[in-house]
């Protein structure tokens, strides 16, 4: 069954509202509810004072309206008294700032005297609520490192980092060798002379600054963990833990922490994450070749960013997840906030299965009358009446049966796109051109994949990639490279996959120096090419190039003459058991091999030497999802439209997503599909609605 539910804070609204909202919420076909992650003031007013008069009323009425409950730990808001006679516990900013109380997350996930607190809170609520037949789960904390909170700069964190540091390298012959500290004398003679980076005038080193990001990220990591133990002390073995995420936040390594969960959960917002990420992910104006966003509803989001959130968030695990926290009409934090039409919640709930989401949890029941979020929709208006959103999820209790069809299916990947947040970490401080950015890159590649109507899991280089699983890996960058991420990429290659590494790759050793052998390091057998120069770009500096071996039915539809132009970056290749795939033509890089094809045992691997455009982008991975015999879904997917497939059993589904305003066609590749809700057969070319979605079914 597909889990619809809500997101409910009892502790805003008077006691004898709640029995009329959970009747309604249970009417309205919800069956879970998440309560008191930000709650401690009212579980503790006072140390020791404990006050459960309140929750245990409000899980009894909604249990006794046929809800289900999921609790959150409220480690997200420590309240004032605790802020007062604990001050160490508050963070501290790069600028050695101490954060103040009056917002969320003013604590310090290294600080001994929050810890102790933490384990005591969390202990109390779990020792209440652990063994109740009607919670089903818990939520740790909210949102790690939200509202840039991932990295505090307190004298706790300092005596932390060194501690990791000492675990990390042994002694400090180590350290200094690995961070190059004999540049502009930084070599250290004693753990205590390091300090978290942010106050020297001028940038870090780049393996201090790159150690301090992953210290930082496994403080939270070690943060839950603590949550994890006591939870898992107390409560009964059904009840899962599970934190909630926010997609495509990249301070911390979501790999890592979602590792203990037992699922994943996050937080999606289309219209504010498409405002929030767009112009990062999407080419800058100075990239000619840029297909720009803007295909979709102004009241939708972006599909493709909030199709990323979602394809990674399946990826962390491996497997399905929740969404947590779903827009449930306009929200309060963009620069613009716009009001959904009706069926938009609908349609993202739809898109949410699509991708692989289990359960689909709006945010919030009702619109709050006080305090920083007025301004943010809820299911219910300010007034209590239900809100379009709450139409749409009512909407939703005709489509039940498919919804639950659904569950539990795979999302059907055949291609593996690879994403490491070190990496990430590393170029973006160091992006040598200003428009290089990690996700940007990765985010190219991706697009090109969707509108290749192809499905896409995305994995850290170091998970085992199974050639009969994934018969195209994509590696857009692979920057910081050791034996053992080379070696998987081997075994994969040699075991018959294909491969597509492009720029930078094998450039730098995990402690984020150069490699002191030809590039691209260790890496090179693979590519059986060297890169032999590499250039950044100045915005109106271009390199022409054209296609080699391309030609023939692969060649690619949106280039006729198979000439491309590089921005942004180009390297130039040097071919030694590798074939040429393209060559620059015009520039300082003349006659050289600006891509190249290389056949390692069953597989191949390509190496694309530029900063890959939209028209690029198609054409490597038209020619490469053909050779490796990828199924795509659909020959044609429009802007705007997503086509996405997941399998149960003997049957496949196929859901059509419009997110854009205009109606639009999508070609599919399979003739015998079928409507799920009519099973009428659905023909060749599909018609969709603006913001509409069709779900079409096959036998297998
Ligand atoms: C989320 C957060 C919620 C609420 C929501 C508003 O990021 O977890 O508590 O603030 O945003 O959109
Ligand atoms: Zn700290």
């Amino acid at each position: 069954m597909t889990i619809l539910g809500v997101d409910y804070y009892p502790e805003h609204w008077p006691a004898d509202r709640w029995p009329a909202d959970a009747r309604l919420m249970h009417e309205s076909g919800l069956q879970v509810v998440r309560l008191a992650e930000f709650a401690w003031a009212r579980m503790e007013p006072a140390e020791g004072q404990f006050e459960w008069d309140w929750l245990d009323r409000a899980v009894d009425v909604l249990s006794g309206a046929g809800l289900q409950v999921i609790l959150g730990t409220p480690t997200a808001a420590p309240p004032a008294w605790l802020t007062r006679a604990y001050p160490d516990i508050l963070p501290v900013d790069a600028q050695r700032r101490t954060r103040s109380f009056g917002g969320r997350r003013h604590y310090c996930p290294n600080s001994p005297t929050y810890r102790a607190h933490t384990r005591r809170i969390v202990a109390a609520l779990a020792g209440r609520y652990g063994g109740h037949a009607a919670v089903i789960g818990w939520q740790i904390d909210n949102e790690f490192g939200g509202g840039q909170t991932a990295r505090c700069y307190c004298e706790d964190c300092a005596a932390a980092f060194r501690q990791w540091l000492r675990r990390r390298y042994g002694d400090l012959d180590a350290l200094n060798d690995a961070w190059g500290a004999v540049f502009w004398s930084q070599t250290y003679t004693d753990w205590e002379q390091i300090e978290p980076p942010g106050l020297a005038n001028e940038k870090p080193n780049p393996s201090h600054g790159l150690d301090y990001d992953r210290f930082a990220s496994d403080s939270w990591v070690d943060y839950q963990q603590l949550q994890l133990d006591v939870l898992r002390a107390h409560v009964a073995p059904a009840q899962f833990v599970t934190t909630n995420l926010m997609a495509l936040f990249t301070d911390l390594d979501y790999f890592k922490l979602a590792g203990p969960l037992d699922f994943v959960t996050w937080d999606n917002y289309p219209t504010g994450q498409t405002e929030r990420w767009g112009s990062q992910l999407y080419p800058p104006p100075s990239d000619a070749g840029a297909d720009g966003q803007a295909s979709h509803a102004y009241d939708v989001g972006d599909p493709m960013i909030t199709g990323l959130g979602h394809d990674l968030m399946r990826g962390l695990k491996d497997q399905p997840f929740w969404v947590m926290e779903q827009q449930p009409g306009y929200i309060n934090w963009g620069r613009y906030n716009p009001t959904p039409v009706p069926g938009v919640v609908r349609l993202w709930t739809w898109e949410d299965v699509a991708h692989g989401a289990d359960a689909v949890v709006y945010f919030r029941w009702r619109a709050c009358l006080y305090a920083q979020e007025q301004y943010h929709s809820g299911l219910l208006r300010h007034d209590g009446a239900p809100d379009q959103g709450l139409h749409d999820v009512r909407a939703l209790k005709a489509e039940r049966a498919l919804l639950d069809a659904v569950r539990g299916a795979t999302v059907a990947a055949e291609v593996a796109l690879l994403l490491s947040y070190e990496d990430l970490w590393a170029l973006d401080s160091q992006p040598h051109h200003g428009e290089f950015g990690y996700l940007r890159h990765l985010f190219t590649y991706y697009r090109a994949l969707q509108r290749a109507g192809v499905g896409v899991d995305i994995a850290p280089p170091a998970r085992e990639l199974d050639p009969s699983r994934y018969k195209l890996v994509v590696a857009p960058t692979l920057h910081l490279v050791d034996e053992a991420h080379a070696e998987n990429l081997r075994r994969y290659v040699a075991g018959g996959g294909h491969l597509l590494l492009s720029i930078r790759s094998g450039f730098k050793t995990t402690s984020n120096r150069v490699v002191d052998t030809p590039l691209p390091g260790l890496l090179r057998d693979l590519v059986g090419a060297t890169v032999a120069a590499w250039h950044s770009l100045p915005p109106g500096v271009t390199y022409l190039l054209e296609l080699v071996e391309m030609d023939g039915p692969s060649r690619p539809k949106s280039s006729p003459k198979a000439a491309f132009t590089a921005r942004i970056w180009a390297e130039a290749l040097e071919p030694h058991t590798a074939a040429s795939l393209a060559r620059f033509t015009g520039g300082p890089l003349a006659g050289r091999a600006a891509a190249v094809v290389n056949h390692v045992g069953r597989g191949q691997v390509v190496y694309w030497g530029m900063w890959a455009d939209d028209a690029m982008a198609d054409a490597v991975l038209g020619w490469m999802v053909e050779a490796a015999g990828v199924e795509s879904a659909a020959a044609e997917v429009p802007p705007g439209v997503k086509v996405l497939r997941r399998r149960s059993g003997a049957d496949e589904f196929l859901f059509l997503l419009n997110l854009g305003a205009r109606e639009a066609s999508v070609l599919l590749t399979s003739p015998d599909l079928t409507d799920a809700h009519t099973g009428q057969p659905a023909g060749r070319s599909v018609q969709l609605a603006p913001r509409a979605v069709r779900v079409l079914r096959r036998a297998l």
